[in-house]
């Protein structure tokens, strides 16, 4: 029978069940499925989750929107083995384990559906944790980020909505991120954001945290018939029969406390090339926050001030997972109370005049031979060195 379900620490099964092609796991598991589970395999602090295949999303689309046999199933096992694997329950107030549904496919493409974070979380849990945890503000900011993502991801509910209340309580505190709304404020935002879903949606938001999941997958399956997917896929010549695979993943938390953060880091400097970390991050920030441009973020560099240890972590992540992909990487990260987790890795885009340093240096370092470089180095790359610089 058709396995549907991998987690991330059964890349080798995966494998198997494409006849031991790297591209074939990513055909199967999606780029962004594969990485995490090579990341597992590796080393890397991953936080434990599992790939729905993009077979799956195939079946599911075939049967006209139905989870193919089995699939439910193996969903709710591998729902399990996170619980198993970090002693929560997804949707026990006393205890809750949260997840993320995140899209990927083969390709990345646009129009795929967005990620939701902190799927697990209704009006029960959100209060408990309010206590357990002793801090109203990040129980209730994590609600409130699951009922915008959530209804404006998966119910189509116009997310413009959402960021007029924002914007009013910024406006009413007389400051300028929703980082400085106090807890308050959030319980009462978290009051607000329900009556939008209800009276857009004619229904509550869904409490049960499994219908949450459920309603995620299937948004993610169907995202991949899209318009703008689809529009996509046929001026890019991508096949339309590939299907999208979705990652279900625990819930690491930047925005918890002082030692908590989230950003993105490229383990060579995508400019110039030099053999530094490049990137930024936020402390006390959840996921999007640091694209979002709502507050200003720090350079990596910071982060060796702030948290000097997790930041030698880092370092030496990028180093190891540079010596396996043998390329520069590009990477999303995020500290939860001190504790470094690693979210994402691809190859890092980079300007030619980087791509040509890099490829130098990789050569020296003994990671790529010589034949390598040279074929990393494309004739546009050459291009733009017979022409003039000037530093900026
Ligand atoms: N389980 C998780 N815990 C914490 N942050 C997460 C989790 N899953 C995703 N994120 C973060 O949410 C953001 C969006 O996720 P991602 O799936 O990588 O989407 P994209 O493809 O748009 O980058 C990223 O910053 C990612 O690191
Ligand atoms: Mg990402």
């Amino acid at each position: 029978m058709t396995r549907w379900v991998y987690r991330f620490d059964e890349v080798e099964l995966a494998e198997k069940a494409v006849g031991g092609d790297w591209e074939e796991v990513r055909g199967l598991l999606g780029g962004k499925g594969a990485n995490l589970a090579e990341m597992t395999r590796i080393g890397v602090p991953v936080p434990p989750g599992f790939t729905i295949t993009s077979e799956a999303c195939n079946a599911y689309l075939v049967g006209g929107g139905r989870f193919p046999e089995g699939l439910e199933e193996e969903v709710a096992a591998g729902l399990a083995a996170i619980e198993a694997a970090t002693g929560r329950r997804f949707g026990d107030p006393e205890n809750p384990l949260l997840v993320s549904c995140r899209s990927g496919a083969r390709f990345s493409m646009p129009g795929m559906m967005d990620t939701i974070l902190n799927l697990g979380m209704n009006a029960e849990v959100t209060a408990s944790m309010a206590e357990s945890f002793g801090d109203l503000r990040f129980a209730y900011d994590s609600y409130r980020r699951l009922l915008q993502m959530f209804a404006g991801i998966v119910l189509g509910v116009n997310p413009e909505l959402f960021e007029e209340v924002l914007a009013e309580f910024r406006e009413r505190r007389g400051v300028r991120s929703d980082a400085e709304l106090t807890g308050d404020d959030l319980v009462e935002i978290v009051e607000r954001f329900d009556q939008i879903v209800t009276t857009a949606t004619g229904r509550p938001f869904p409490s049960d945290p499994r219908i949450q999941l459920d309603l995620a997958i299937r948004a993610v399956f169907d995202s991949w018939n899209g318009k703008r997917a689809v529009d996509y896929r046929n001026a890019a010549g991508i096949p339309h029969d590939l299907g999208t695979a979705v990652n279900v993943q625990a819930m690491v938390f930047g925005n918890r406390d002082d030692r908590s953060g989230t950003g993105v880091a490229m383990s060579r400097n995508a400019t110039t090339g030099e053999p530094t970390l490049e990137g930024d991050y936020l402390m006390r920030a959840q996921g999007e926050d640091v694209v979002a441009g709502i507050r200003q973020t720090k350079p990596i560099e910071a982060l060796s001030h702030e948290l000097p240890e997790v930041y030698e972590e880092l370092v030496g992540y990028a180093r190891l997972l540079e010596r396996h992909y043998r390329d520069m990487q590009d990477m999303e990260f995020t500290i939860e109370s001190g504790k470094l987790w690693l979210l994402q890795t691809r190859n890092a885009k980079r300007t030619a005049q980087a791509a040509v340093r890099v490829a130098v240096d990789m050569v020296e370092e003994g990671m790529i031979s010589r034949d390598e470089a040279l074929l990393r180095v494309s004739p546009e790359h050459v291009d733009f060195f017979l022409h003039p610089q000037f530093a900026p």
